[in-house]
């Protein structure tokens, strides 16, 4: 009864107050307000410093060396096509009769990594189809130009020793300069 009688002569917030009181409820609508405005805040504050972070860290793709030294020559059987460096370079090895050549890995077309078939002794890329030979000269598919091959030469130790930063391209008439090729002696 006497709180009837309080809550007549009060004002509206008093009033509020005083209901939640009778309720026994501990938090106002206005310490609602007020405690979603300070989370949000310290949302927007928490976003706003995890992004300066990561500013200071820019995602960056670290390329494996470009030199690499592949083995020794008769590591490589005749006739080969080794994917060794497949994975870590984007490299074949290749041992023909007359010496190796590498070969860069990358599709001509729009990047992707073929595959090598030796059953039908073919280069085939998975993405749109296109075919090179064991030269990697393109035949089928979409690629618009060869497979570009990367400089390969012997250090003073006798290792094959690959650099995909020098590329020989086939329709420049490249892959009869020196290190496009390596013939045996
Ligand atoms: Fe190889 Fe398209 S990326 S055929």
């Amino acid at each position: 009864m006497a709180n009837t009688e309080e809550l007549q002569h009060t004002t509206p917030l008093r009033k509020e107050i005083a209901v939640d009181k009778t309720r026994g409820l501990w938090i106002t609508r206005r310490d609602l307000l007020s405690l979603s405005g300070w989370i949000a805040f310290f949302v927007f504050l928490g976003i706003s410093i995890l992004s300066t972070i990561r500013f200071f860290f820019p995602r960056v793709l670290f390329e494996s060396a470009p030199v690499f030294k592949a083995g020794f020559p008769d590591e490589y059987a005749l006739g080969e096509v080794s994917s060794k460096y497949l994975k870590s370079k984007q490299v074949w090895v290749v041992h023909e009769e007359e010496g190796f050549y590498a070969l860069s890995a990358v599709c001509t077309h729009l990047g992707c990594t073929p595959r090598w078939l030796e059953t039908e002794n073919k280069f085939k890329c998975p993405c749109h189809g296109s075919g090179f030979h064991l030269s990697g000269i393109n035949f089928e598919g979409p690629a618009p130009r060869p497979l570009e091959r990367v400089k390969i030469t012997l250090n003073e130790n006798g290792e094959l020793v690959v650099d995909k930063s020098v590329k020989f391209l086939y329709e420049r008439g490249e892959w009869g300069k020196p290190g496009s090729f390596l013939k045996k002696i």
